[in-house]
């Protein structure tokens, strides 16, 4: 089941984070996926951790653009990333994080986070383009 689908207004003008964002969007849906099922433990985790790879591989990418781009609200926009990050991983290593709830908590925060960052934040770079 698609969560969260990228749609065309989504774009921010380059199709290199475009590709980005959609793999990012494509991943969510797998891990979401794989959590409805509670005997998927690992599986979850793994994906997970690829997500979180991903994301930083990502991330990277993106703020060397805006970089590059001069554009005006760099500082606030890594630390946003940032932000997701460390949240991430402090669920991914919380004390009892196998447990099916904190799965479905880390799945919840991730799925909105993506899709809001996406649609606000990373959609104020398409101007600079
Ligand atoms: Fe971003
Ligand atoms: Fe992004």
């Amino acid at each position: 089941m698609s969560l969260v689908t990228w749609v065309d207004a989504y774009s921010i003008g380059n199709d290199e984070i475009d590709s980005h964002h959609k793999k990012l969007f494509d991943m969510f849906n797998l891990l979401y996926d794989s959590s409805v099922d509670t005997d998927n433990g690992t599986v979850v985790y793994t994906l997970l951790d690829e997500l979180l790879y991903y994301a930083d591989y990502h991330f990277k990418a993106e703020e060397q653009l805006m970089i590059d781009n001069n554009y005006v609200d760099t500082a606030m926009h890594m630390v946003r990333h940032k932000y997701f990050i460390d949240t991430v991983m402090s669920f991914r290593h919380t004390e009892g994080v196998s447990s099916n709830e904190l799965v479905k908590e880390t799945v919840k925060f991730l799925g909105n986070w993506l899709l809001l960052h996406v649609t606000k934040e990373d959609s104020k770079i398409a101007v600079y383009f």
